[in-house]
C-alpha cells in the first residue's frame, strides 16, 4: 500500500507544494528590476496600471490594479507565473498581455511573482500594519 500512497504524495508536493514554494523564494527586489524592464510599461510604476496617461491611448481590454488585494488574492501563484511566461493567450486571457518566457527565466519569472505579492502587501500595509 506503501508503495502505491507514496508517488501519489510525492507528486502532490511537487504539483501544490511547488510554486508556492518558488514563489517564496522568489528575490521580490531582483523581481523589480525585472519589472521596470518588462512590464511597467502597462502595468506603471507600482502595477497600478496603464501608465502613459493620455500620450499613448490604452489598450481596448482594462489593465486591472496588481497592488489591489482584492484581486491578488483571487490569483495563484501558478495562474501569475503562467500569465507572466505565457501571456495572456496561456491561460485563456487576451494576447495583448506578452508573454516574457522568451526574454526572462523561469527563476526570474519567480522573481517578478514574488515583486508582485511585494506591492500588494505595502497596499495592505498602508492601512493595517504590515506583519
Ligand atoms: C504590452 C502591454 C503589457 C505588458 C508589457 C505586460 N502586460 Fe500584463 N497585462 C496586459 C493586459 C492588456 C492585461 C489584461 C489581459 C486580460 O485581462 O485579458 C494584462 C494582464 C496581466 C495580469 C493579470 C491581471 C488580471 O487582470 O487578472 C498580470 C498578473 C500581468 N499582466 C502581469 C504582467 C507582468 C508581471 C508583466 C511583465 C513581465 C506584464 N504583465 C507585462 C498588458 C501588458
Amino acid at each position: 500500500m506503501a508503495f502505491r500512497i507514496l508517488p501519489v504524495v510525492v507528486i502532490g508536493i511537487l504539483v501544490l507544494g511547488t510554486p508556492g514554494l518558488a514563489a517564496q523564494k522568489g528575490d521580490p527586489q531582483q523581481g523589480q528590476a525585472l519589472y521596470v524592464e518588462y512590464c511597467l510599461q502597462c502595468h506603471g510604476g507600482r502595477g497600478e496600471g496603464w501608465g502613459w496617461g493620455n500620450k499613448i491611448p490604452p489598450p481596448p481590454i482594462p489593465i486591472r490594479d496588481l497592488s489591489d488585494p482584492e484581486l491578488m488574492n483571487q490569483l495563484s501563484d501558478q495562474f501569475l507565473f503562467d500569465i507572466i511566461k505565457g501571456g495572456g493567450e496561456a491561460v485563456g486571457r487576451s494576447r495583448l498581455m506578452p508573454g516574457a518566457g522568451r526574454v526572462i527565466s523561469d527563476a526570474e519569472i519567480w522573481d517578478v511573482v514574488a515583486y508582485l505579492r511585494s506591492l500588494t502587501k505595502k497596499a495592505r500595509g498602508s492601512k493595517e500594519k504590515e506583519r
